[in-house]
Formats: structure tokens, sequence, C-alpha cells
């Protein structure tokens, strides 16, 4: 594969409403990030991405835009912006924003005049289709739960939403609408953006017959998945997005792109994809059925994990280049998920996540607050969740038969409000988030896990992840470590997750012992030296090395 500049950045993922509160409102906001700016970059960041900052009426926190070309009141101005890709760019930091063109809000004027006014050409700009017998056009159910139909006031006629009801999907079909997007695409690209993380952007097709399924579920629905995710037809739309956007500025595309099987990657990250990398959802969601139905839990394996991130390293080292990641906005935090001995969900169990991932072939992202450490809040009412989809789930939930307790148990390990509490600079009042009560709950442990503290801790998490961006980005091994071959070893104990990466010189592997057991593993070369290691001494016995519980390292072998 031919270099591409993006591939040895790290990418620091900002969800702006709990970054930090510049004005003491309570929200964060864009002033809030240019503030921490420094704090970015010190830390070794060469890029953020930004979650949806437009104008919105914040249904879905943002993913649901009501003007795409303004910026959400409660976040700041456009001057803001501006201001903050000024200070970013003298920090040398890069600046990708959300990109949410599957639907609007309903707020967006364009929805508001198709509902108003049926006979103007914003109403084929959404999908609108006729009831059946008083019923919705089909059963198929939205991502957030309940029928993906909603009906429109004194007509007959129903609006299609894949996930919440103020969230209508844009109808691509239409050609009109597809250059009003491209015009708006290209307008922020012109500012000097780096690129797009660019949200569900498998849903763009829907299957045109519009039919109905066999249900899945006691609510007589069956997910919409199989007719709107990843359809044929898409193909149309992306090469066509790409061809009048993106090909046009060297950015860099991300693409959240649930629903793309390994033997299709090749259209998606090839040489010729549609964008530069996309999210593998694989491993991630690992500890349910389906990333969407969260009371269809699994009792996964560290052998299991490390299948699933095996075969997505291979299958992107075939076509193309991956983003590796282990949290994000939609996802429960990663140590409180992958450590199941909470003994060890500290340092010890994030710092082994954190060597687990970081060095896999692609292109690395941190969600704000993973690099401290931070856990997933325990609430214990559904009342104290703001998330729409946690609310669904509690719901689909008892319609499945569990009880309250069993309900509130799956969303409190799931619930995406787990990565939206406000981030923890100190050990203040609100956690130096804000002067005001914060828009979502705290977690209370920010008196023991914030920046502050482990700024001034040489054996903090934070400044473990400094020390792995240092070694991936600024060290004698960068190349091997951005640019060189994955190599899985599949001959290790089933606790253990080891791998290489291999350049024409140079050796090096990753060992993490995923398990609160000791384990051995046995190296190929006794002479060896540690790059990374989250212990303090190595067990070093010939060519054994004894580990301990979540002990993990990188070493440069010296003989191949
Ligand atoms: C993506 C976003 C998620 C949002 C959804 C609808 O999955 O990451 O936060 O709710 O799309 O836009
Ligand atoms: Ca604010």
């Amino acid at each position: 594969m031919r270099k591409k500049w993006w591939q040895k950045e790290i990418v620091y993922q900002i969800y702006p409403r709990s970054f930090k509160d510049s004005n003491n409102d309570g929200i964060g906001d864009i002033n809030g990030i240019t503030e921490k700016i420094p704090y970015l970059s010190k830390l070794g960041i060469t890029m953020i991405w930004i979650c949806p900052i437009y104008k919105s009426p914040m249904v879905d926190n943002g993913y649901d835009i009501s003007d795409y070309d303004d910026i959400n009141p409660e976040f700041g101005s456009l001057e803001d912006l501006d201001y903050l890709f000024e200070t970013a760019h003298k920090y040398g930091i890069k600046i990708m924003l959300d990109l949410v063109i599957n639907h609007t809000s309903d707020e967006h004027e364009w929805f508001k005049e198709a509902i108003n006014n049926p006979e103007s050409k914003y109403r084929d700009y959404y999908i609108f289709k006729e009831g059946i017998n008083g019923n919705p056009p089909n059963n198929w159910r939205s991502i957030f739960g309940g029928s993906v139909w909603e009906k429109v006031p004194d007509e007959d006629m129903y609006y299609l939403h894949v996930f919440d009801k103020k969230q209508p999907d844009l109808n691509f079909e239409n050609p009109e609408l597809r250059e009003e997007i491209y015009h708006m695409i290209n307008g922020w690209l012109e500012k000097g953006l780096a690129g797009f993380r660019i949200d569900s952007i498998t849903f763009l097709k829907k299957d045109q017959d519009y039919s109905s399924l066999p249900a899945d579920g006691p609510d007589g629905l069956v997910t919409c998945k199989f007719k709107t995710r990843n359809r044929p037809g898409i193909e149309k739309f992306l090469h066509e997005l790409k061809e009048k956007t993106f090909d046009k500025f060297d950015c860099v595309t991300v693409g959240e792109a649930p629903g793309v099987q390994y033997d299709e990657l090749d259209e998606f990250i090839g040489e010729n994809g549609y964008f530069s990398m996309i999210f593998d959802f694989k491993y991630a969601d690992i500890d349910v059925e389906s990333g969407s139905d969260w009371f269809k839990r699994t009792n996964w394996t560290t052998k299991e994990l490390r299948n699933l991130i095996f075969n997505s390293q291979e299958a992107l080292q075939k076509v193309g280049w991956g983003a590796s990641f282990i949290e994000n906005h939609d996802q429960p935090r990663a140590v409180s998920k992958f450590i199941k001995n909470t003994k060890y969900q500290n340092y010890i169990g994030a710092s082994a996540l954190g060597i687990l991932y970081f060095f896999l072939r692609g292109t690395p992202f941190i969600y704000q607050g993973q690099e401290i450490g931070m856990k997933n809040f325990e609430r214990d009412s559904i009342e104290a969740f703001n998330d729409i989809s946690s609310i669904d789930n509690y719901e689909r939930s008892l319609q499945e038969g569990y009880t309250e307790k069993e309900a509130l148990n799956f969303v409190n390990l799931r619930s995406r409000d787990n990565t939206r509490t406000p981030m923890q600079w100190d050990s203040e009042e609100n956690a130096g988030f804000s002067e005001a009560t914060p828009w979502l709950a705290l977690n209370d442990d920010f008196k023991t896990i914030n920046v502050q503290d482990q700024i001034a801790d040489s054996n903090s998490l934070l400044h473990f992840y400094e020390d792995m961006i240092h070694l991936r980005n600024d060290s004698r091994y960068s190349n091997t470590l951005i640019y060189g071959d994955f190599k899985a070893d599949k001959e290790t104990q089933d606790n253990i997750i080891s791998y290489y990466r291999i350049s024409d010189n140079e050796n090096i592997q990753i060992i993490v012992n995923l398990s609160d057991q000791n384990e051995k593993i046995k190296l190929q070369s006794n002479d060896i030296k540690v790059l990374l290691h989250n212990y303090k001494n190595t067990k070093l016995n010939g060519t054994d090395i004894n580990l301990r519980p979540y002990e993990a390292l990188v070493i440069k072998l010296n003989e191949i």
C-alpha cells in the first residue's frame, strides 16, 4: 500500500457536550475544546474528531441536524470554530468533523417544508409512503426501537426514520438532494478541514420494495438492517459521493460502516475505495450478539476476542488500512467492558487494553477520558439516563420478558451514557468540567480518576498513553509500528493475545495477557529489548516470559 498522510495520525475523539464547558452553562463547547488544545498537544495527539456541533434540537445530541451550515448556539459560533481551527493549527493538530447525511432533524427547513407543503420539491428529499389499511407501510423496526414509520398528521402518509422519529431519513434516490449534500460537504472541506468521520453511511440505500419481513421480536417488528443497511445499489451512492466531494481534496474519511463484510472491504477501503478507512465493530461488539439489542449478551472469551481481532487485521491488511479503537461515544468504557475482573479495572487493565489495540496496523483513535481510564457509571434507575437508545433498550428488554432489574443491568452495561459523562479534569467541584451543574451527571469516581492527578503522577495511565504515542510516532521503531505488516501469533495459550509488527529489518512483538491468571509465553528469541511494559520488571526466563495478570509488553526481537 502506498503511504498516506493519515496513516501516521493519532486521533482523539471529542464529544463536545462533555469535554469542557468554557462559559459555565453546564454544557461543553467549542471554546472549551480550544482551551484544551495544549493538553492534547502535550499528549501527542495529531488530529481531533469532533462529534456533531451543527445546529440541532439535540434529541440525539447533535446527530439530528437542523442546519448544516451553522453551529448549535450551546456550542458557540462559527467564529469560535475559526478560532479553534487557528489554535489547533498552531499546535499542529488537524481537525475532522462529523458528517451526518443519512438523516436530518425533523426541524430542518427541508423537512418542515416537506410536511407543511406536500407539493414542494422537499417532500421527495425524504421518504414518504402511504399507509396500508391504516397501518404503517411495513414492519421494519428502527435502530432506536419502534416502527421506522411515523404518521404525518392529517394524511394517510408516513415518513421513514431508521433512527429516532425526530431523525427522518434523506432520500438519496433524489439527485437534487444529493447535489445539495455534495455542495454542503465541499463548503466544509474548503474551510480547511482534514476530513470527516461519516455517520451511519451504510444506511443510505433502502430496498425499494419496502416489503415486510417475518417478525424477530414480540413487538411484531423486524430489525430494519436487512432492508436498509449496506443494501445492493449503495455502491452507486457511495461512489458518486466520493467522486463529487472527497476526491477533490486530500482529505481523510473514516466511515462508520456497520454491516460491511470482509469480502467487500476492497470496495470500501481499497486503493479506489469510497473511504480512507472504516471502523470495524466486530470486536468492539463482542459482548452483545448485535450492537443494538443489548439484552442479547454473550459470554465471550479472550480467545474469541483474539480471533476477531486477528480476522479483522488480516482482512484489512489485504486491501487497505484500519481505524483502531476500543471506545467511542456509542460504546461503554473499555476497562468496564473488556476487563472482567473488577480488581484490575485500573491502571493495569487499562494499560493492557491500550497496548493491545494501539499497535495494531491502523490509525489509533483515543476517545476522551480513555487516556485516564474512565469507567462506566452505574445508574440505579432508568430515569437517570439521557441517551434515547438506552431508554428504548430498557423498554425492549421488558417486552422480551426480562425483569426491571435485569433490564437496568443491560442498560448499565451498554448505555451510551457511559462514555458521555463529563470529562474528569480534576478533583474539584464538577471535576473541573464546569462551574455549573453538568447536563449529564458526573461519574462519582472523579476524585480518584482525573487528569490533574495523572499529570502529577509519573506512573499514571495518562503518561503511559504518552509513552505509547511516542513509541508509535516518534521513536526509532516508528516505521515498523506504523507501517509494518501485521502477523498474528496463533500459538499462544488461550488467555494471551500476541501479534507481530514486521518491517524489512525489524520484528516487534506485542504481548497481552488478557486474564487475571498467570500465563506463560515462549518467545522466538531470548535476545529481546523491552520497548514498553505495564509492570515494573520483566520476568524473563530463557525464552519464556511468565506473565502476571493483565501484563502487557511491546518487545523488539533481535533475531528473527
Ligand atoms: C451513529 C452515531 C450515533 C447516532 C447514530 C444516528 O451510530 O455514532 O451516536 O446516534 O449514528 O445518527
Ligand atoms: Ca458551555
